[in-house]
């Protein structure tokens, strides 16, 4: 959908980039042009999804990197500057999260996931941030949040919560700094089923299909749908588009937001009845 120079001559650093949602993204900006740069904690996840991008003939380089590690943040950031010469797009895409009763987790849980999720953002966005500004070089940063972001969830709340404050970053940066020609974007989105989700989220097969049927286009998202998204949100086409959340979930979230929304179980018979009752003249 979109011309094969989309994003030429872009370098993005993605985050987590080497699984799931954030390898995809990375094949995609490759497709079109982008040299990508990814980081995360294992340096063979790393290094195999590195060979994946050159062999599609993508100019990719990585380094191994804990994002609630700021010293460690800024020596990739620096090792990337060195390699590329330039950074143009950042995508925030590394997370932690799993499911379990709130009451069951220790304040090391806690700081696990607000420690990669809100703390690693806000250690890339504000090292990086630093060095446009200093040296006024445009740049795009792209946040993967959730759509619990602005709901809220139960047994996923240490995520709910480090969510929820990436979006009050993204909300706040997208005005703070759109003087220095930094725009914010972030996707929210629904059910992408990775080997992440699956062992840490819906790791019975039960969860996964309950979730289904909350989707009302009765599918989890691909991860094409997705990743070309991100690349319409960092384009230079989308330059007017700055704090906006693009929500990619099949409507799930607005069902359940719908208080009518569960008549969907009504049979026929039921519909028929209800008609006859709301239009009795008495
Ligand atoms: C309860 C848990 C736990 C679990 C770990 N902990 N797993 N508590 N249930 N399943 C607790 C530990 O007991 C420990 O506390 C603390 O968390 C830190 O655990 P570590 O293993 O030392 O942490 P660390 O190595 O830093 O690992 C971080 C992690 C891990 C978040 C715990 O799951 C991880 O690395 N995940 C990365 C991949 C991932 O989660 N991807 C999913 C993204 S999907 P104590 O007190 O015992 O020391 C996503 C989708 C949302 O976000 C929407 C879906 C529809
Ligand atoms: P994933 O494959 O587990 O991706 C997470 C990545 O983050 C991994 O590559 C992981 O690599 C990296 N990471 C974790 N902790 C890190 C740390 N401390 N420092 C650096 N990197 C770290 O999961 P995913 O499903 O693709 O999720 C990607 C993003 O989409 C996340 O932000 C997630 O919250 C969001 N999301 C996903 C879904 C979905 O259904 N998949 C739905 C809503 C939102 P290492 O373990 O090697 O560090």
């Amino acid at each position: 959908m979109f011309r094969n120079d989309l994003l030429k001559g872009k370098v993005a650093v993605i985050t987590g980039g080497g699984t799931g949602i954030g390898f995809n993204i990375g094949m995609r900006y490759g497709e079109l042009g982008a040299a990508v740069a990814i980081c995360g904690r294992r340096e063979n996840v790393l290094s195999e999804a590195v060979s994946k991008f050159r062999d599609a003939g993508i100019d990719a380089d990585y380094h191994a990197c804990d994002v609630r590690d700021p010293a460690k943040v800024a020596e990739t950031i620096d090792h990337f500057m060195d390699h590329f010469g330039h950074i143009d797009i950042l995508v925030n895409n590394a997370a932690g999260n799993f499911i379990s009763p709130t009451e069951k987790l220790s304040p090391h849980a806690f700081d696990a996931v607000l420690g990669i999720v809100l703390h690693g953002t806000i250690y890339m966005t504000l090292d990086l941030g630093k060095r446009w500004i200093s040296t006024g070089h445009r740049g795009v940063v792209l946040d993967i949040v959730t759509t619990y972001a602005w709901t809220g969830s139960g047994y996923v709340v240490p995520s709910a919560a480090a969510k929820a404050g990436v979006l009050a970053v993204v909300r706040s940066l997208a005005v703070e700094w759109a003087k220095y020609g930094i725009r914010h974007v972030a996707i929210a989105p629904g059910p992408f089923p990775t080997e992440a989700t699956r062992k840490n989220l819906f790791p019975i097969p039960e969860i996964e299909s309950r979730i289904i049927e909350r989707v009302p286009l009765r599918r989890v998202g691909r991860m094409d749908e997705i990743a070309d998204l991100a690349a319409f949100l960092v384009s230079d086409n989308a330059e007017y588009l700055n704090g906006s959340i693009i929500t990619i979930d099949g409507g799930e979230w607005l069902k359940g937001a719908g208080q009518f929304n569960h008549l969907e179980n009504l049979t026929e018979e039921q519909w028929k009845m209800i008609n006859e009752i709301s239009r009795r003249k008495d």
